[in-house]
């Protein structure tokens, strides 16, 4: 079959591997009829390469047809079913909780890790990944989420990860309708948190560098800003002074930093209280900019708010505003989204005719699985109005 391969530092290749086999009772094999490309598969195109290994089969946002279904499954051979990014078993300690990214049954022990993600480096277990052809499922008893024939693959593939992590992102703001929400970020994960917040009854703000992602949230009755300074104001100009009850930031390690911004003079002032041996390779290497809107979401969030991250952070040498954090009495919350967990709250609004969620407005690229070098490249620099990309793999 094809797939898609990570090669290197901003390198991936379509090749030919071994089709997957059933090695469990309760694995399934799916053919793979949409597979989407996600912020987090820039992570590993960019910044997580000593986790990688040549020739990884990446993705984690599959669906498709079962064709075959070990017996141990809960599936038919045919049935239509959309893969959530994490394996979980659905019986551990912390599944029962609703902590599936946290499954003690697959936690990557060795890497002191959570559960295993498809297609993400050694650190999540180095599960072959959905951007193929076909994709081996393990713990199909579970993880699978079943859905009908009515509607087209763009309708349920996001409920894989962008819908239930969005869900999660506003689960975890702690807002109540009449509340308001900032959102950093409007790549495919800011875009839904926002439009779910809006949903759910909340005023909703998002900033983004991006004028064709502000647009496409703007569409959906979300306040846009771009970031810098004016914005912050502006926010907290429309919240009474005071700033949003909570801010989702849907950006993670990949941010843009404002030099300008207050938020970058506040990360070097941060830094000026670290010892220099530290500061100095943090400055010149990571935290200054990547840090940059976890800054603006503590600066911005009202006294007492919530400060819920799903942009995914990794390192250890950034540093935290403790004492603005301290003072200004914020929760944080944090994590990889429980799928499973969220689906049948998600699930009625996927499947309602009048799309209150607006997925039909979100897919900005339909490509083959081959064009998969091209469209890394393109959604890693925001060419072409790329916002979201869904292959293929049939017409590899
Ligand atoms: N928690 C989870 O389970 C989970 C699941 C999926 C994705 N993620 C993470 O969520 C994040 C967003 O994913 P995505 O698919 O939307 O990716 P993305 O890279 O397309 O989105 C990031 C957006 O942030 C914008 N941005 C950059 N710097 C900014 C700044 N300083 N202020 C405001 N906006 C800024 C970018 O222009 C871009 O539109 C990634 O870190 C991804 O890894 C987490
Ligand atoms: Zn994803
Ligand atoms: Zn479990």
């Amino acid at each position: 079959m094809k797939a898609v391969t990570w090669q290197g530092t901003r390198k991936v290749s379509v090749e030919n591997v071994p089709d997957p086999t059933l090695q469990q009772p309760n694995d399934a094999i799916i053919e793979v009829t949409s597979t989407a490309l996600c912020g987090s598969d820039l992570h590993l195109y960019e910044v997580l390469g000593p986790f990688m290994t040549p020739g990884d089969i990446v993705g984690h946002e599959p669906m498709g047809r079962v064709v075959e279904a070990g017996a141990e499954s809960n599936l038919n051979v045919g049935d239509r079913v959309v893969i959530p990014f994490q394996i979980a078993c659905g019986k551990c300690y912390y599944c029962r909780k609703g902590l599936q990214t946290q499954c003690e049954t697959t936690q990557v022990t060795e890497q002191g890790m959570g559960a295993k993600l498809f297609g993400y480096s050694q650190l999540y277990g180095a599960v072959p990944g959905g951007q193929a052809q076909f994709l081996r499922v393990p713990h199909a008893d579970y993880g699978p989420i079943k859905v009908g024939d009515e509607l087209p693959d763009h309708r349920y593939l996001f409920l894989s990860d962008v819908l239930p992590t969005a869900w999660q992102a506003v689960a975890y703001a702690q807002v109540e309708p009449g509340d308001s929400v900032a959102v950093m970020g409007l790549g495919p994960i800011g875009q839904f948190a926002a439009r779910i917040a809006k949903h759910l009854g909340m005023t909703v703000f998002a900033i983004e560098p991006e004028a064709d992602r502000r647009a496409m949230a703007a569409r959906h009755g979300i306040i846009v800003h771009e970031p810098g300074e004016e914005s912050l104001t502006a926010i907290r100009e429309a919240t009474d002074g005071r700033g949003p009850d909570a801010v989702i930031d849907a950006v993670g390690m990949e941010a843009h930093g404002d030099a300008q911004s207050a938020l970058g003079k506040f990360a070097q002032l941060t830094a000026q209280f670290l010892p220099e041996k530290i500061s100095q390779p943090m400055m010149e290497n990571l935290s200054m900019d990547r840090l940059a809107a976890l800054y603006a979401a503590i600066e911005l969030v009202r006294r007492g708010g919530t400060v819920s991250l799903s942009g995914v952070y990794g390192g250890q040498a950034s540093p935290l505003p403790m004492l603005t954090l301290f003072d200004k009495q914020i929760n944080v919350t944090m994590g990889q989204a429980n799928v499973k967990r969220w689906v049948d709250d998600i699930l009625p609004l996927v499947e309602d005719a009048a799309d209150p969620l607006g997925i039909d407005d979100f897919v900005t690229h339909h490509l083959p699985l081959s064009q998969a070098p091209e469209a890394y490249e393109m959604f890693q620099k925001k060419q072409d109005g790329c916002i979201k990309v869904v292959f293929d793999p049939q017409l590899a």
